[in-house]
């Protein structure tokens, strides 16, 4: 049997790409899984396809209905959702809070939602999609690369921070995975990520 059998799990930004596959193998492994996405249509069809429940919304602000659809208890949350914020220094200020937004800020909101409950359960787990740009950088997004350093560095506080009392926090960093991120990096992302992306 699945370790996820029967467990609840939240995955944001699982319209398409990572967060879809997240969700296709939680329900596979027998979890009731919550999806999260702003894009309505696209959370819908994957809702349908593995019987998730879908809440559609900003990532930051859906743990609530998320755990009533769960029947109270989230026990995985997948901090997912995120935005590719390309630029340097001078991209506009509206890009550069977009992806502290999205990319670190949601996370922050999610945690503040989901600690107490953690705490005195003595169990979560927190499951970052972070990025190797978190630990490297990304070559024409300084937005990305400095929000998911944020990211990684949030994830790495929580853990110290409350691992003894059962919070379990995963990091993931990969580099090109072939999603619509991907595609709409453009020639950046063609160069750097296309030839290794999984
Ligand atoms: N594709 C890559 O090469 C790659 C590599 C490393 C990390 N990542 C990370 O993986 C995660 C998933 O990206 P992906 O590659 O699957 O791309 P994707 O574009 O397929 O998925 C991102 C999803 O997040 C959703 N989203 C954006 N802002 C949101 C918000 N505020 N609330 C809810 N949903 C929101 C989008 O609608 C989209 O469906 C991101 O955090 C991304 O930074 C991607």
């Amino acid at each position: 049997m699945s370790q996820f059998q029967d467990a609840g799990v939240v995955v944001t930004g699982a319209g398409g790409g990572i967060g879809a596959a997240l969700a296709r193998r939680f329900a596979a492994g027998g979890a009731r899984v919550v999806v999260n996405d702003l894009d309505a249509q696209k959370i819908k069809a994957i809702a349908d396809e593995t019987g998730a429940t879908a809440v559609a919304g900003d990532a930051s602000a859906i743990v609530e209905e998320a755990r009533e659809a769960l029947g109270g208890t989230v026990d995985v949350y997948c901090a997912n959702a995120g935005l590719a914020s390309p630029g340097d220094a001078f991209a506009d200020e509206a890009v550069w809070a977009a992806a502290w937004d999205v990319n670190v800020m949601a996370h922050v909101r999610a945690a503040r939602a989901l600690l107490p409950g953690w705490l005195e359960r003595g169990s979560g787990r927190f499951v970052s999609t972070v990025s190797a740009a978190g630990l490297l950088s990304m070559v024409g997004a300084a937005p990305y690369s400095v929000s998911k350093h944020g990211a990684l560095a949030f994830a790495e506080w929580l853990s110290l921070t409350y691992r003894h009392r059962g919070v379990k926090v995963h990091a993931i960093c990969p580099q090109g995975v072939r999603t619509d991120m991907l595609t709409a990096a453009g020639s950046a992302g063609e160069l750097v990520l296309a030839p290794t992306a999984v």
